[in-house]
């Protein structure tokens, strides 16, 4: 295996929890739209992006709309969005995640955001850890949602490293997906029951150093 030479986060679900946010924020147009919405289907909805999450609600209820009506829905989610996601502060840091960013930083090991959300810049400033990034990629910035390799890629790029020299760390299928189709090492967080395809899953960084993280890369 070469060697590891940086790290690409996911953001939401990886570095901090707005799954939640963005059920309030989709459940509440979807209801508007008389759509059933679940909180499964707000599992599908992880790492997809805003556009394709809305297109997946209409799927579901049959609608059919307009652009300008799509645009208008999706800027109204947005801001149901914020209204939560604006209160966001260095408590709600993951567990461990931020010992994890010291660990790699002080190792060498460079590091990069790889999210489909476009508020992902501001999330990270909310947060205070904007500055242990070397590259920021989110949706705004590619044109092809995850599972497509490119948010991962484009940060690679910038990061200055062979995809088989940088590893990805998902909560989502689709992340993970994307990870594998760009050829990364991939590491899921979360569940192993629900997420297929990655090297390993961990529950998250609490009690996880590098040392562990390879290891568990390695298969050992
Ligand atoms: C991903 C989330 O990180 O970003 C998705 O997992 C979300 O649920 C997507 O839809 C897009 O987010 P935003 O902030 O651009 O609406
Ligand atoms: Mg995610």
């Amino acid at each position: 295996m070469a060697e590891i030479k940086a790290c690409i986060f996911d953001l939401d679900g990886v570095i901090v929890d707005t799954a939640a946010h963005h059920f309030v924020a989709w459940s509440h147009l979807a209801d508007e739209l008389g759509v059933e919405f679940s909180k499964e289907d707000n599992e599908n909805l992880k790492g997809v992006s805003r556009v394709d999450s809305l297109e997946y609600i209409l799927n579901k209820g049959g609608l059919v709309l307009d652009a300008m009506t799509k645009l208008q829905l999706m800027d109204r989610k947005n801001e149901l969005y914020l209204e939560l996601a604006n209160q966001t502060t260095k408590d709600d840091l993951l567990p461990g995640i931020e010992a994890f960013l010291i660990e790699l930083k002080n190792l060498g090991i460079r590091i990069g955001l790889g999210s489909s959300s476009k508020n992902a810049p501001m999330i990270l400033e909310l947060l205070g850890i904007t500055s242990f990034f070397q590259s920021v990629v989110d949706g705004n910035r590619i044109t092809l949602s995850k599972p497509d390799p490119e948010v991962f890629l484009m940060g690679a790029k910038e990061l200055a490293v062979q995809v088989n020299q940088c590893l990805v760390f998902e909560d989502a299928q689709s992340g993970i997906d994307a990870a594998n189709a760009g050829g990364f090492h991939v590491i899921g967080v979360g569940d192993a029951k629900t997420l297929n395809g990655a090297k390993a899953v961990i529950p998250g960084f609490h009690q996880m150093n590098w040392h562990s993280i390879l290891h568990l890369l390695r298969g050992e």
